[in-house]
């Protein structure tokens, strides 16, 4: 049995002795350990629900307004970059905005109305994807992108 402390008895808060201490130390890192290896486990079991752009259907971009005739944007579609087109003669388009050459991501270039892949100055046609020039092999696959009342759904299965 314990002798009880005379502090204890005096109202006072008991202190925690160097055994006490060295338990409650030790037993936080084994608790500590546990979550650090079941919290990667779970997560891979039971992944977090993808956010709106990311559920693998079809998915609203933006729309006319958003992206008016003669601009694009490159947005995060089904966790992909993907190159919305908006062309001067209003034609929606969309491309994956991976290059086919070594994967940097495409941007638009607004002045000249094509689509660059910046690492190696690839360009690739706004309306088809098809290579202009540069090093890149082939075309831009397209994504299938649909308008609706002026609104802009791109993706799909
Ligand atoms: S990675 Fe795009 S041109 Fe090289």
């Amino acid at each position: 049995m314990r002798e009880s402390d005379p502090r204890e008895s005096e109202g006072r808060l008991p202190t925690v002795d160097r055994r006490g201490f060295v338990r409650s130390l030790l037993g936080f890192s084994i608790i500590s350990t546990i979550m650090g290896v079941l919290t990667p486990i779970i997560g891979y079991l039971w992944p977090p629900a993808r956010s709106a752009r990311g559920g693998g259907g079809r998915v609203l971009v933006g729309t006319l307004t958003d992206i008016p005739p003669g601009q694009a944007e490159v947005l995060p579609i089904n966790d992909k970059p993907v190159i919305v087109v908006n062309t001067q003669d209003n034609q929606v388009r969309a491309f994956s905005a991976i290059c086919t050459h070594l994967g940097c991501v495409c941007e638009w270039e607004d002045r000249r109305q094509f689509i660059l892949c910046p690492c190696h100055d690839g360009r690739f046609n706004a309306l088809t994807g098809a290579v202009i020039s540069g090093p890149p092999p082939s075309p831009l696959p397209s994504v299938e992108v649909v308008v609706e009342d002026g609104d802009i759904y791109a993706g799909g299965a």
